[in-house]
């Protein structure tokens, strides 16, 4: 079925027109949703996760969906639907999450976490970048499109959770339940950042992750370090020990097993990698520390993007208060994180952890691994309409060809829904490196913010023009 396009269609000018005349009204309710204080980790927070689910819902209605909040054994989805388009065209699913992380440590932010502030053409806010802000401009981008065409150029359906942030627990579940309701041609997500200012990019892998909590248990409680200490194994002690064999002394993971799975990298997107301009000194001054260290036999962004790793995230043991207390800790913990890169997965990663501490926990303490949550890794087709669409709307919307860059990040539902939904999934990010996500100060440059809701709409409408 062929159906001239180009009178039907919405310009990228009557869209520009729409979103500059509404631009203060849509500023101020991104800022009405970032003040809402979705942290998903917290109970405390809980209400405020309805509260946000509640509002977007609202939201998504008054820009012309059909919207839906749906409870989960966690935090809600929000549905926001619109089908107007017809069953014989394609389905688009927006997917992006309302929760944030917990805004700690408070006394570090320039301006209060939960009150949007703008300085530097950034807007500063926990939750701006990572992902409210990124969500909110696809949902403002349908809106100008239902404004100023009356319909959209295809079928849509959003899905915001709340429960990335703690590892999207529910999700699979939710979506293999509603995999009729879902089911999409593609799926388009903005939770990632440029990798640059001024140049678009498109992801092309996700890391995967498998995280870990491991337990140390020593004596039945703590010793006098002098009565007892030499005479008893230290769980802390022991611990660091289980730690030191995670990686060898050139900094690849020693966990046997652990490579097995791991694929490598075709020689011509190694070579994009290589091509793109970056400065290994200049990444070692932005992160602060004296020298960079990983896995032998990579770049930087190669061990960023396309190697898996082992983390430790946190220890506990022990007296970490004022001045000196002599004891012998009973116990000891870790949190300790692994991303991963296809074809690793999860579970595999968990057993092969779980075999060697347990084979070299020292003799007088109990280790236990316990697994917090996982994540597929992802690696995108970059080919086909969707990734042409994306191509043209990008360049649209910035003027600038995008690049492709790969991600060391995680967004786990991903991989879940390539997997269920069997349709490409399009990562097209708007943060920027050093936006803090997850730390104090987070932001989204206001540019970024405008531009992808402009890259939003015309990547629809190019979905909608190459489709028929
Ligand atoms: N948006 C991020 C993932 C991400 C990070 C993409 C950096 C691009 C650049 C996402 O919200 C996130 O933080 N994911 C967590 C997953 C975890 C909490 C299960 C991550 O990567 O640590
Ligand atoms: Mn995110
Ligand atoms: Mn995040």
């Amino acid at each position: 079925m062929f159906t001239p396009v180009m009178s039907t269609q919405p310009s990228p000018a009557a869209l520009d027109a729409y979103l500059t005349a509404h631009n203060s009204r849509i500023r101020e309710e991104l800022f009405t949703f970032l003040r809402i204080p979705s942290v998903s980790a917290r109970s405390e927070h809980a209400v405020d996760c309805v509260r946000a689910a509640d509002w977007l819902a609202r939201t998504m209605a008054d820009g012309g969906l059909t919207a839906t909040v749906i409870p989960t054994p966690g935090h809600p989805v929000v549905l926001g639907e619109w089908r107007g388009a017809g069953a014989d065209r394609p389905t688009v699913l927006i997917y992006g999450h309302y929760d944030v992380q917990p805004a700690e440590p408070l006394d570090l932010w320039s301006s209060p976490p939960f009150e949007p502030t703008v300085r530097d053409g950034r807007i500063y806010a926990r939750g701006s970048v990572d992902d409210k802000g990124q969500l909110f401009l696809h949902v403002k981008a349908l809106e100008a499109l239902l404004a100023v065409h009356g319909s959209l150029p295809v079928n849509v359906v959003v899905l915001a959770e709340g429960e990335e942030e703690v590892g999207s627990e529910h999700l699979e579940a939710f979506i293999r339940a509603q995999a009729d309701r879902l089911a999409c041609d593609a799926v388009v997500i903005s939770d990632s950042a440029m990798f640059a200012p001024g140049i678009p990019s498109i992801l092309s892998s996700l890391r995967g992750l498998a995280y870990f909590q491991i337990d140390v248990q020593g004596p039945a409680g703590d010793l006098h370090s002098g009565s007892y200490g030499g005479a008893v194994v230290n769980p802390a002690t022991a611990l660091a020990r289980i730690i030191a064999t995670f990686h060898d002394a050139d900094g690849r993971v020693a966990i046997p097993g652990f490579y097995d799975a791991v694929l490598d990298w075709p020689e011509h997107v190694r070579a994009g990698m290589r091509d793109l301009p970056f400065d290994d000194d200049e990444f070692r001054r932005e992160v602060g520390a004296s020298a960079l260290g990983g896995e032998p036999g990579y770049t930087t962004l190669e061990r960023i993007w396309t190697r898996p790793t082992c983390e430790v995230n946190g220890m506990l043991s022990g007296y970490t208060g004022e001045g000196a207390k002599t004891v012998l800790p009973a116990v000891a913990m870790a949190k300790v994180s692994c991303r991963l890169v296809p074809d690793q997965s999860p579970d595999e990663v968990e057993r092969l952890l779980r075999a060697h501490v347990e084979r070299i926990a020292p003799a007088g303490v109990r280790a236990t691994v316990t697994a917090l949550h996982g994540g597929r890794p992802w690696r995108a087709e970059l080919e086909g309409p969707l990734f042409d669409a994306a191509r043209r709307a990008l360049a649209t919307a910035f003027d600038r060809e995008p690049v492709i860059v790969g991600e060391g990040g995680s967004i786990p539902v991903v991989g879940d829904f390539a997997a269920i939904l069997g349709a490409p999934v399009l990562l097209m990010g708007f943060g920027l490196p050093g936006e803090n996500a997850h730390a104090p100060n987070e932001w989204l440059a206001i540019e970024n913010f405008e531009k992808g809701m402009r890259a939003a709409a015309q990547l629809l409408v190019e979905l909608g023009a190459s489709s028929r």
